[in-house]
């Protein structure tokens, strides 16, 4: 075991400045539920910096309204219409994935921030959710196997966000968030 003094790691930088332009823009759809991921892993990550019982309670209502209506947006419209683009036991696995994501949500639902396993089981929820989200996101997944599809996925944009709007009208009684 010589001298291994020179540390070459210190200089494995990442080559941060490269902009990657092979993928084009996504599609519209694939923009929105994206989005959607990004917003609700963030709230995920804000929920373990509170102490506060009410504020958690705050944030867990608008994480559990989010998934109920990008879950349900999801399978009324997405899912249905890659039916046939995306490998079937894919998309059999999201719909089992989103039913234990709910069941979960309903657990929660029924407790108060403050009982037992309340931070454990919204830990585990957003866990299960980064999972689900892998599984869309990650190369030759659901969202990439869409995008080679027939489906026009930039008009299916525009009924997901109409859908959506809705939706957070119903469940969330038309507060904004
Ligand atoms: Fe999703
Ligand atoms: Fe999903």
């Amino acid at each position: 075991m010589a001298t291994a003094a020179k540390s070459t790691t210190s200089s494995a930088r990442k080559s941060s400045g490269r902009k990657r332009r092979t993928a084009r823009r996504d599609p519209l759809s694939i923009r929105l539920l994206k989005q959607d991921h990004r917003e609700v892993e963030g709230w995920f990550d804000e929920y373990e910096q509170l102490e506060d019982d009410a504020e958690k309670l705050a944030l867990f209502n608008q994480i559990a309204l989010a998934l109920k209506v990008h879950t349900t947006i999801e399978e009324e419209i997405f899912y249905p219409e890659e039916r046939g683009d995306v490998e079937e036991d894919m998309l059999d696995e999201a719909y089992v994935e989103h039913d234990g994501a709910k069941k979960l949500i309903a657990e929660i639902e029924a407790m108060k921030p403050g009982d037992e396993f309340y931070d454990a089981k919204v830990k585990v929820l957003g866990e299960y959710i980064k999972h689900h989200v892998k599984e869309e996101e990650q190369p030759g997944g659901i969202f990439a196997q869409a995008k080679k599809g027939e489906e026009d996925l930039d008009a299916m944009g525009e009924r997901l966000k109409a859908r959506k709007e809705e939706l957070m009208a119903e469940l969330g009684g038309a507060k904004s968030h």
